[in-house]
């Protein structure tokens, strides 16, 4: 976060930081130029301290940078915390140097003394020592330094000799320019801008700009200029605070009903049974001339693009397949110019799915991002775009971003079924209905929120959840182990039913709690046979069943009603009361449910 302008920048820089903090928070500080010298304050721990330390010793000047750090290189300490200075500069940045090592070799022959183990030091070294061979002004030193450096990074930097201006450069890592009023503002993330301008600048990789309080100028490292047009955010600072809630992550799980709706509005004609999504850039011929849909994703995007490849080969008829992206980039994986490779991303940052991606470009293919963040990295290299509308999502563990992208997901393989000729117009027409009504559904499902917080109770002492799922509800079994895992530190994992037998049934005894999805779907009866296995052996069934089940009273101790609905839309009723359990256990257990331990929510490092 870096601010420039009229007002006090410490303020101004740490409330941003606060809606960054989800990013990282194991230290955090900031730099502020008083007009004469730069004042540094750094804290270990979260960002309360670095508020609290400010308090203290409040810092006065109207430009400055600050961070909030996740550790990648160099454990969490306030040596490590940034800003990192060198000479008269100082410096935040997110992502990785790659040839940090070299580089300070070759720094430390020179007579440099390191102060931290991060990667970070070595660009204000690189700046300081631009600076000393009378490269000037400021940015004209950070080009040259960067000319130096090999990695993923968005850095700001301030200098003692320029007290109007904050450097600002990316490359890999994301990084976003407020434009204010007769001030400058940048910051890794949209909702840290909000509350000051809704009109920004993305910068592109390579892209090093020097802001003033009277405006932005633009080069590329190597020095040519560039023009980065404004674009007009709509978000709206509330979405980027809580409201009534205790944490983010309950806010968003009932903010479900109304971003699905946003996601679809606008973009179904119930009347044809078809979707609108020109975005895309998936034309007619393109959906026809398709041999094969690759998704890439990583994590809970990962479990939505499991759903999308079940509907891309039911509704769309086309073979798919569904990879980590984590794995895709160290394979060598063969991709063609008849893919469709669907790179699945809230962020749209993710440093994995980014290079996987690339890989798909280089191999011809033709890449489709699904995403929450306009103009991320992964939508701009892709050849379109259908962007999810969740608004900011601030708590680590994804929930309404997930729901976000199935919605999404569905509508592009109803699009691509119907573009096909692959999905008759009538089931069409039944399955954007079904979609349609799942606000309500979903509405419904949370209403129930206080039985989860029962069922909750149960769940806080167990060291080992089960969650188990079929069809669609295999990806659903997926993302409530995770959810659990993430934000209650309980051991949990997600398994397709049908595996049972062949491996995990042989953890099933009384002590072991099993979560299932078990939908009146297409799956259903075999879903009931796994559980009556479970229940054979004393397992303790939690079941997430369609009201009027009354054969699951049977098999289940515990049961969370969902209304009736078809098949395809179900995951999207299905995963609210496990987004619910994952909640309430975590907070039952006292932890930190927005900001769990060891976890960043936009992940740009590999
Ligand atoms: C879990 C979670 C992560 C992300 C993953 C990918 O709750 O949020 O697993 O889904 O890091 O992030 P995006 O979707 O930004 O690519």
């Amino acid at each position: 976060m870096g601010y420039v302008g009229t007002r006090h920048a410490a303020p101004i820089i740490v409330d941003g930081l606060r809606k960054l903090e989800y990013r990282g928070y194991d230290s955090a500080g900031v730099a502020i130029h008083d007009g004469q010298s730069i004042e540094i304050v750094r804290t270990l721990g979260k960002l309360a301290r670095l508020g609290d330390a400010l308090e203290k010793r409040p810092l006065a000047g109207s430009t400055g940078i600050g961070h909030t750090r996740w550790a990648t290189h160099g454990r969490p300490s306030e040596a490590n915390a940034h800003p990192h200075s060198a000479g008269p500069v100082a410096v935040v940045h997110n992502g990785i140097i790659e040839n940090h090592v070299a580089v300070r070799q070759e720094l430390e022959v020179d007579g440099v003394k390191f102060l931290s183990d991060t990667d970070t030091e070595i660009v204000a070294h690189l700046i300081h020592r631009e600076l000393s061979r009378g490269k000037k002004p400021l940015f004209s030193a950070v080009q040259a330094a960067l000319r130096h450096v090999v990695g993923a990074y968005a850095i700001a930097v301030v200098s003692r000799e320029e007290p109007d201006v904050v450097v600002v450069a990316r490359h890999g890592s994301p990084l976003v320019v407020g434009l204010g009023e007769g001030e400058m503002l940048c910051g890794s993330d949209i909702p840290a801008l909000l509350a000051h301008t809704r009109s920004m600048i993305f910068l592109e990789d390579g892209d090093v700009a020097e802001l003033r309080a009277s405006g932005v100028r633009c080069e590329t490292v190597s020095g040519e200029v560039v023009t980065r047009k404004a674009k007009h955010i709509d978000w709206s600072p509330v979405q980027a605070e809580r409201g009534g809630y205790k944490h983010f992550m309950r806010k968003e799980i009932h903010e479900q009903p109304e971003v699905v709706e946003a996601t679809l509005r606008g973009r179904i004609d119930l009347a044809e049974g078809d979707v609108y999504a020109a975005e895309m850039g998936v034309t007619p011929e393109v959906a026809q001339s398709i041999r094969r849909v690759y998704f890439v994703a990583c994590g809970t995007s990962h479990h939505a693009a499991i759903a999308g490849r079940y509907w891309m080969e039911q509704l769309a008829k086309v073979p798919s397949v569904v990879e980590l992206a984590s794995e895709v980039r160290y394979r060598e994986p063969l991709f063609y110019p008849d893919d469709l490779v669907i790179a699945v991303s809230q962020s749209g940052e993710t440093a994995d799915t980014l290079a996987a991606v690339k890989a798909a470009k280089a191999g011809g293919a033709r890449i489709l991002a699904v995403a929450n963040v306009l103009d991320s990295a992964i939508p701009r290299m892709a050849d379109g775009a259908l962007y999810t509308h969740a608004g900011p999502e601030i708590g680590v563990a994804s929930t309404k971003c997930f729901t976000t992208q199935l919605a999404a997901l569905l509508l592009l393989a109803v699009y691509m079924g119907r573009r096909r000729s692959t999905l008759p117009q009538e089931r069409a027409q039944k399955v954007l209905q079904a979609l349609w009504e799942i606000p309500s559904h979903q509405r419904e499902v949370l209403g129930d929120a206080d039985y989860v917080h029962a069922i909750a109770k149960k769940l806080v002492h167990a060291k080992d959840v089960l969650f188990l799922g079929r069809g669609l509800g295999f990806p659903i079994a997926l993302e409530g182990a995770l959810k659990l895992k993430e934000i209650s530190y309980a051991h949990a994992e997600g398994y397709a039913a049908g595996e049972m037998k062949h491996g995990p049934i042989a953890l099933i005894d009384e002590q072991l709690p099993v979560v299932a999805v078990c939908p009146r779907d297409a799956q259903y009866e075999k879903m009931h046979s796994n559980l009556q296995e479970v229940r054979a052996r004393e397992g303790q069934v939690i079941a997430i069943a369609t009201k009027g089940d009354e054969a699951m009273l049977e098999l289940a101790q515990h049961i969370v009603w969902i209304p009736k609905a078809p098949d395809e839309v179900m995951p999207l009723l299905t995963v609210l009361p496990l987004q619910l359990i994952a909640y309430f256990v975590a907070n039952l257990k006292g932890n930190d449910v927005d900001q769990p331990r060891n976890l960043a929510k936009t992940v740009t490092v590999e």
